[in-house]
């Protein structure tokens, strides 16, 4: 018997080795008790196959006779019939539904449903961005079942392709499937990818629907986390990229297919489905933005670094760990509070133990420092936060009729007694009841920015966490919550064990509890179920208007909205909120943590992963808990993260109740490499607030993957743990345990090193170790071409504003560069970032054989913003030698500090250092010019140095 044929009989085919057909299997038994007999009573094909991919589906789909027919066409509104193919496995068929084609300028709408079906009422600005390219839409109308098929106009490239088959429609299941372009595909969310792109080797099946699901990183899991982020990018064969939203809030699931495809299920709602042209990956994100509207502007501070715990016993032991990392020099703007300043868990009270904080928080600051307390949607129902919302008119998740409401737990309370109040169990020591922010009478949002301004006459905050809002709620129709451990919530010394919520499971009122089909968020467990750890599916919400089945994924997002307005109301500053759950458009209000990680190498890994993901979801003021949340964390595992995290624009190190300490300055090694870590960063804020900027203004992402920049590089598309700050800067982190280099991929083209091995210098394209010990940076680059603004460091930001601003200029091939900065006070509210007080400075560098210039153009000027100096210019692949004695600024000579600049032909590093050197307030255009003159000798042109030649 041949090798290969004892394969195959030992551990099945090899996805390699499928046929086409049994790479499109459509899955039609997700849960677990699969058989020949359930499979057939649900009319699929029963279909064994030994393959090396367990997740490979044996009960299929007839998936290509499955689907609508065209009926009729009324311009771009077609009339679907279902057709005579299987029926759905879940649900029953609606026989009619409409397909409507819209064009957004160049986006593409394709939305198939049926009018009174949920949508979700996010106010998507829409706003139509163009594109050098168009995308047209074929309708196979005349086929059985109908498909569809979006093209790229410009090359035909088939992007998305229904004639997989499969489209169902009911009221409870929906689903299109459609065949891919590349193997390239990212996004979705939000789950952990342990790679930037997915995996189409095999069958998985990933669930979205919000639930507090701590990140597991440990070995692949498709599971659903905090939040849904229904949008992917495919990069095309060409180096094209296009990107598609479907817009719909109820629980879903996507599958991918090895052929390529993907299989998108969702269980409500419509099918409104978004396509964006690119032609490339950054225009496919700035057309995304500003569809659904361009993220908010972090104020100056909140790109500080933050620090937080979750069990801290008092005050006094949070102001020690402070000043400790003040004592370390170590910069440090933020200190986040979580639940332990309240009063037993209530938001908008304050603890014993903690009366001292609206003095401390004064004290901080006096320093230049900011606070970030934490807030939970969850409200006691037996006090006066609940009471004056109540009175004011609030409106909080219900019951759908009385005969349903849990009365041994509402009776408990005087103000739930008799009411349709729906309550749970949450931190607090008593039950808790659910703003509706879905409310549109505006009362609750009222209620909440009041709640928030009478909270700020006692602690003067600066910014909100907003946490536990899938939402969240412990021990929902457990028997004996204990058996499930459940954050160690209950059975445990810190609280009562308060009866939990019991949504009813059999009957009418389990209607959308029992839904036909439940998704990967269900399926994914034993025992598990749309309500696990959140509220009951009947729940009425948006003024009781619809079930809570529909609109749970949006939880976060109303919640996020309210308090960015609640916030700033009370505050009168732009401030910062940060989200644990999100959907589509939050990032126009808040910000996202990666959530409750592990202190594990493989969550370093992953957060690096999400970074990037939701900059594509249009949150790009996002970061990850820094040393990692669950877990005692070690020494250098910290080290790393702290290295890693310095990159990502939210920034916080945060620990879990319990976990040993783990603030930097626990470790000497860590404190060291933290310190210089936030002066690196500090010192290029200028640089990343710009970025920052530009998010908000026109629409980029701020941390992008490497293949945005490279798309027709055949290296990048699976560059997962390498990143890019902005186009210019390449960052290569240290992501595994005991390495003392990395490997990095610098695409072709100029680079240099701006980390502590070869500072500033040249460093050869392509595949090559870099050091990387604990006590030097991580591997960091700018990309020839680029002029990246910084500014001295200070251990604030505030004082870190003060000091004089510097250029890193770094040259291409053709001797220029250029860049930008956006400068403004940093705090004043933006929610129209256009009419903002705000300087923009152009940047364009030229080596010329006889002279070096630097062109500073004003492009928007500030009336009230005090602007530093520029002090120091340092330039890579300086070729020519500078004469910095004949140095002029508009004309007129300037003395140059000799001293303290430089030039060496060998390195090719021209720095040029005087105090008060340019005032940019001078003139609207700022033309700094020296004399140089060509080398004399060739040999110190072009040189390039790699990692071996030098050490
Ligand atoms: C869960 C959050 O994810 C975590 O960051 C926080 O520390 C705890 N809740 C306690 O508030």
């Amino acid at each position: 018997m041949k090798l290969w044929v004892l394969t195959i009989i030992l551990f099945g085919i090899a996805l390699g080795d499928l046929s086409d057909a049994d790479k499109k299997r459509f899955d039609c038994h997700p849960e677990k008790d699969a058989s020949q007999q359930n499979c057939e009573a649900r009319g699929c094909v029963w279909s064994e196959l030994q393959s090396s991919d367990s997740f490979l589906p044996w009960c299929i789909q007839k998936a290509d006779k499955i689907g609508y027919k065209v009926t009729a066409q009324n311009g771009n509104n077609y009339t679907l019939m279902k057709n005579d193919g299987p029926k759905s496995p879940w649900d029953t068929d609606i026989q009619q539904i409409q397909m409507v084609v819209k064009s957004i300028g160049k986006v593409l709408n394709v939305k198939i449903g049926k009018d009174g079906r949920y949508d979700p009422p996010v106010d998507l600005p829409k706003i139509a961005v163009d594109s050098t390219d168009s995308l047209t839409l074929q309708v196979n109308d005349k086929s059985d079942p109908f498909s569809f098929v979006v093209q790229r106009q410009s090359n035909g490239r088939r992007l998305f392709d229904t004639s997989i088959g499969g489209l169902i429609f009911t009221d409870r299941f929906i689903q299109i499937a459609t065949y891919l372009p590349s193997k390239f595909m990212y996004g979705w969310g939000e789950n952990i990818h342990k790679q930037i792109n997915h995996d189409f080797t095999r069958y998985l099946r990933w669930g979205m629907l919000a639930r507090d699901e701590p990140p597991d990183s440990g070995s692949l899991d498709t599971k659903n986390l905090y939040g849904v982020q229904p949008f992917y990018m495919v990069l095309e064969p060409e180096g094209n990229a296009h990107g598609v939203l479907i817009l719909n809030s109820n629980a879903q699931d996507v599958t991918t297919l090895p052929a390529p495809g993907l299989i998108y299920r969702t269980i409500g709602g419509n099918l409104d489905m978004y396509f964006f042209p690119g032609p490339t990956p950054e225009d496919v994100i700035t057309q995304y933005y500003n569809f659904i509207g361009k993220p908010f502007l972090p104020p100056y501070w909140a790109l500080g670094y933050q620090l937080c715990r979750y069990g801290y016993k008092s005050l006094a032991e949070a102001e020690s760990v402070i000043q400790t990392m003040r004592n370390a020099g170590i910069p440090l703007d933020v200190a986040v509070f979580d639940i332990d300043y309240m009063m037993r868990y209530k938001d908008f009270t304050i603890g014993s133990g903690w009366e001292n904080l609206p003095a401390y928080v004064n004290q901080l600051h006096d320093w230049g420092m900011r606070v970030i307390l934490i807030w939970d949607p969850a409200i006691q129902v037996d006090y006066d936060t609940f009471q004056r919302g109540i009175s004011s008119g609030a409106r909080f998740i219900e019951w759908e009729k009385s005969s349903q409401v849990q009365n041994a737990l509402n009776d408990l309370y005087p103000l739930t007694k008799g009411k349709l109040t729906m309550l749970g169990v949450v931190w607090p020591d008593r039950h808790v009841a659910f703003p509706d922010f879905l409310d549109t009478s505006g009362q609750t949002a009222k209620w909440w920015s009041a709640e928030f301004q009478q909270f700020y006459q006692q602690v003067r905050f600066d910014g909100s966490w907003i946490d536990m809002n899938e939402p969240s709620v412990f021990g929902t129709n457990e028997q004996d919550p204990c058996v499930i451990v459940f954050f160690g919530y209950y059975h445990n010394s810190d609280h009562p064990n308060a009866p939990p919520l019991f949504c009813p499971t059999s009957g009418d009122d389990s209607y959308w509890e029992n839904a036909p089909y439940l998704t990967q968020a269900v399926y994914q467990y034993d025992g598990s179920a749309l309500y696990t750890k959140t509220l009951c599916m009947l729940a009425r919400t948006a003024n009781r208007t619809q079930p809570f089945y529909n609109t749970k994924n949006l939880y976060g997002w109303s919640e996020a909205k309210a308090t960015k307005a609640a916030l700033q109301g009370a505050t009168k500053q732009r401030g910062a909120v940060i989200t644990r759950s999100t959907f589509p458009s939050i990032g126009k209000y808040a910000g996202h943590w990666l959530g409750d990680n592990t202190a594990r190498w493989e969550d370093l890994q992953t957060s690096v992963i999400g970074a990037q993901e939701f900059n594509m979801f249009g949150i790009p003021y996002v970061g990850s808990d820094v040393c990692g949340f669950i877990g005692a964390t070690t020494e250098e595992l910290c080290l790393r993260w702290q290295q890693m995290g310095s990159f990502h624009s939210f920034f916080r190190n945060h620990n879990d109740n319990g976990s040993p300490a783990q603030q930097p300055t626990v470790w000497p090694t860590v404190a060291a490499a933290t310190k210089k870590a936030n002066l690196f960063r500090y010192r290029h804020l200028p640089y990343l607030y710009s970025l920052h900027f530009a998010a908000s203004l026109r629409g980029s992402p701020v941390i992008r993957p490497v293949f945005f920049s490279f798309p027709n590089d055949e290296l990048t598309p699976t560059l997962s743990y390498q990143f890019m700050w902005g186009p210019a800067v390449l960052v290569a982190p240290v992501v595994t345990q005991g390495s003392t280099s990395v490997s990095v991929y610098l695409p072709g083209g100029i680079w240099y090193s701006i980390f502590d091995y070869l500072e500033y210098q040249s460093v050869a394209p392509g595949k090559n170790d870099y050091p990387a010990p604990t006590t030097s940076n991580i591997p960091t680059f700018i990309r020839g071409g680029y002029i990246v603004p910084r500014q001295n460091p200070n251990v604030t930001t505030v004082d870190s504003r003060k000091n004089p601003f510097g250029l890193l200029v770094a040259l291409d091939g053709t001797h220029t560069a250029n860049g930008e900065m956006f400068w403004d006070d940093g705090i004043t509210i933006a929610d129209d970032i256009t009419t903002l007080d705000y300087h923009r400075f152009q940047f364009k560098f030229f080596d010329a054989p006889t002279s070096g210039s630097l062109t500073i153009e004003r492009t928007n000027k500030a009336n009230n913003v005090p602007l530093p100096t520029l002090d120091e210019i340092i330039v890579c692949g300086y070729s020519n030698t500078p004469d910095l004695t004949a140095f002029t600024i508009n004309g007129k000579q300037v003395n140059v500090n000799m001293q303290t600049s430089s030039y060496s032909p060998f390195t090719q590093i021209l720095t040029i250092k005087t105090n008060n050197l340019i005032d940019l307030t001078t003139a609207e255009t700022i033309l700094v010019k020296w004399n140089a003159k060509a080398p004399t000798n060739n040999h110190e042109n072009h040189v390039r140095y790699r990692f071996n030649d030098l050490i």
